[in-house]
């Protein structure tokens, strides 16, 4: 892996094509369009949200199959697009279409080849010379607008035209764009899902659990003072772990056994994290 590149000269107006018309696409193309990025079209399947999607970016509806060819007026003529415009194309399709999707998106469709997702291989955009990957570390979603001022954007390109897109684009939708290595990106990635994505099924467990009384915003402060220390202290969280399996109280934790017997997931999921977290105790040096 090359060194990320340097930023230079001014950057080149795109006009961006949208493939998929899902989470990613909704949240992406809608923060793109309402920062002033030119999206051309929306290309997805034709039974999705694509239709609806293009209305609200103002873009050309293409609804397209990836068992078909594009349609015939694909690629659009530079007078279409602008003749100082770069056509970039990003794929915002699921991980596993994406190989198949990126297939169709040689150099006589697009001029660089985008896609936004955090553990796929940026080989798997190897159809286009100038490829790259625009990760933003968010949860992204149709029904919940996101918040993407400061928030982390990973490009991972070796195309310095294309890297200076890819930064102008995080710029102008308030994101802080990082160059990284598809081996740190997908590092990040695998972080992000043990960390966030598992983490909001305790949030479900926390909502099971207070729901009857409305009392889960009781939880707040003991959670934020942990997710405080996580961002100040860099110290490995494990040495401020707490709670009745690292002291080995071991009434307590048969008392919210008994609290959980009604749940059995609730309950192997209790015992397994306790059993977890007093295995890494005995091997903890503290
Ligand atoms: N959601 C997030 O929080 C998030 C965050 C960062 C990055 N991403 C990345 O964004 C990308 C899309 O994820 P998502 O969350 O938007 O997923 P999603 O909501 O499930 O949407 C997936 C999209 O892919 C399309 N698709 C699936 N299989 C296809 C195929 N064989 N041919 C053509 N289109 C196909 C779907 O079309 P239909 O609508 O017709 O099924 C849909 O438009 C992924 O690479 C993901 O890693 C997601």
């Amino acid at each position: 892996m090359s060194e990320p590149l340097i930023k230079q000269g001014p950057v080149q107006e795109t006009s961006l094509t949208l493939v998929g018309s899902g989470q990613a696409a909704w949240a992406l193309g809608s923060a793109l369009h309402e920062s002033g990025v030119r999206v051309q079209r929306v290309v997805a399947r034709p039974n999705g949200r694509g239709a609806a999607l293009a209305q609200r970016l103002e873009a050309s509806w293409v609804p397209w199959h990836a068992d078909q060819p594009l349609p015939n007026h694909w690629p659009p003529s530079p007078d279409q697009t602008g003749p100082d415009q770069s056509r970039v194309t990003l794929l915002a399709v699921s991980d596993d279409a994406l190989p198949e999707v990126a297939s169709f998106f040689g150099t006589d469709q697009t001029d660089a080849l985008v896609h936004c997702s955090g553990t796929r291989s940026l080989e798997d955009l190897a159809v286009h010379p100038a490829r790259g990957v625009f990760w933003p570390i968010l949860n992204l979603s149709k029904a919940v607008e996101t918040t993407w001022k400061g928030a982390p954007i990973l490009i991972q390109t070796e195309d310095a035209s294309l890297h200076q897109t890819l930064h102008h684009w995080a710029h102008r939708i308030g994101a802080t764009a990082r160059d990284v290595t598809e081996v740190q990106r997908q590092k990040l990635h695998l972080a992000a899902v043990m960390t966030a994505n598992f983490n909001n099924i305790l949030l479900h467990w926390g909502h099971l659990l207070t729901q009857e009384w409305g009392t889960h915003r009781d939880l707040f402060s003991i959670l934020s003072q942990q997710l405080n220390e996580f961002e100040q202290n860099p110290q490995d969280p494990l040495t401020r772990q707490s709670g009745p399996a690292w002291r080995g109280d071991q009434q307590t934790l048969e008392s919210h056994l008994r609290l959980l017997q009604d749940d059995p997931e609730g309950t192997a999921l209790y015992r397994w994290f306790s059993s977890l977290i007093q295995r890494l105790r005995d091997q903890s040096p503290t």
